[in-house]
């Protein structure tokens, strides 16, 4: 299958809990709200928290069922017709792609999300469930869409790798434990793994980078230290702008709103402005260097 047109980017990290999902919402915000695009995010995580941070509990009890993204990966076999099968019945119309998407108000651009639920877990125990899916559905739709972002689950597992498979680029959030300089380059061996054995010519995943995300001086006094150690531990780069622990990250989840909404002006805002800058900067040179 020919390489998504429109490029794509997975956050991605082995370890929960390091601000993968707040920071690919937020991102996905920041891109529509601000650089005017037309974003479509992808939640590929069980625990659906991208989801959660963007719709209604309503609409997700209600409305999701059968129409999230573990239809794409492990679809219900196809329902045969009943009767004597005498008189030719018409095809049904196929259905739109689309309709797995749910559209998010944004005030500029525009934000769609494909969305997950719990359910998304059973794919793993289906051997007929394929991580190629994702890309196969991405490319009905992509022309769509400016951006693509996917939310990963902190696992290897068939849903990473069906994220992997539909990425151009991925985004590594870290927070600055002690440990950070070992998980970095085992998840590179994750993807060096995928790269070479599963898609060694047609897939394509590049590192934008390393971002250092919940950084509380309580917790993480040399948190220096660590960010130089990770330097030392891989060549992937690291983005200049880290993102400091706050509970506004929390705070603006349930509000299914991005972080800067907390507040007008402030460290939150400010880190999510520079760091918007970075990530376009590498985006568009990465980008770039790929059209040569
Ligand atoms: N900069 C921050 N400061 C404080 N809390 C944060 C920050 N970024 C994210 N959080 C909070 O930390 C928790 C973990 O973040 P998040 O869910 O984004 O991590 P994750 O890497 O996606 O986790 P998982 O691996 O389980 O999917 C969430 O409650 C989130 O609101
Ligand atoms: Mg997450």
């Amino acid at each position: 299958m020919p390489a998504l047109r429109t490029p794509s980017i997975s956050f991605v990290n082995l370890k929960g809990g390091v601000g993968k999902t707040a920071l690919a919402v937020n991102v996905a915000f920041a891109l529509a709200e601000w650089y005017g695009r037309s974003v479509l995010l992808v939640d590929i995580d069980p625990q659906f928290n991208a989801t959660q941070h963007l719709l209604d509990e309503s609409i997700i009890v209600k409305g999701l069922k059968g129409k999230t993204i573990k239809d794409i990966l492990d679809p219900p076999p196809p329902t045969m017709p009943v009767g004597t099968g005498k008189k030719k019945k018409k095809k049904a119309p196929r259905p739109s792609p689309r309709r797995f998407l749910r559209e998010i108000e944004v005030a500029d651009g525009s934000l769609h999300l494909l969305p997950s639920l719990l359910d998304l877990s059973f794919v793993n125990r289906n051997p007929q469930a394929q991580h190629g899916r994702l890309e196969k559905y991405l490319h009905e739709i992509e022309d769509d869409f400016d951006i693509i972002l996917i939310d990963c689950p902190p696992t290897i597992s068939i849903l990473t790798m069906a994220a992997f498979n539909a990425s151009r680029y991925y985004v590594i959030p870290v927070t600055p434990d002690y440990f950070a300089p070992i998980g970095i380059p085992l998840m590179e061996e994750e993807v060096e793994y995928f790269l070479g054995n599963l898609h060694a010519d047609t897939a394509e995943m590049q590192p934008l980078g390393i971002v250092f995300t919940i950084v509380d001086q309580r917790w993480h006094a040399n948190w220096e230290d660590v960010a130089n150690r990770v330097k030392g531990a891989t060549e992937i780069e690291v983005f200049d702008t880290h993102f400091s622990h706050s509970k506004r990250w929390r705070d603006c989840a349930p509000k299914h709103r991005p972080v800067y909404e907390e507040e007008r002006s402030g460290t939150q805002r400010r880190q999510l402005e520079q760091f918007m800058e970075e990530f376009m900067e590498r985006l568009e040179t990465a980008e770039s260097e790929r059209a040569e």
